[in-house]
């Protein structure tokens, strides 16, 4: 599957991704900015917060609720599209914008 991130300032880059790899691992391993994921990837430091892109956030998995604490802890605004990058698997084509700010 294809995920197209999209910076701050709508520079898009799109990626193949390993089917199963979260969104954070494709943009951390192809060295993509605007991922900080200091916690690895266990949703403990909300710094992969991404917006997902319209018409992209029906068949994700749902918000646990250890991904809902810490999307309140966003440097950036949280908003009804957020989620954290490391909990979402890709499973087909994917849209995500990076916030402003990610500490
Ligand atoms: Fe830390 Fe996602 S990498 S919450």
């Amino acid at each position: 599957p294809k995920v197209t991130f999209i910076q701050p300032d709508g520079m898009q880059n799109v990626l193949d991704a390993e089917a199963g790899t979260s969104v954070m691992r494709t943009a951390v391993s192809n060295g993509l900015p605007g991922i900080v994921a200091e916690c690895g990837g266990s949703a403990m430091c909300a710094t992969c917060h991404v917006y997902v892109e319209d018409g992209y956030l029906d068949g994700l998995p749902e918000i646990s609720d250890v991904e809902d604490e810490m999307l309140d802890c966003t440097a950036a605004e949280r908003c009804a599209n957020s989620r954290l990058s490391c909990q979402l698997p890709v499973v087909s084509d994917l849209a995500v914008r990076f916030p402003d700010a990610q500490v």
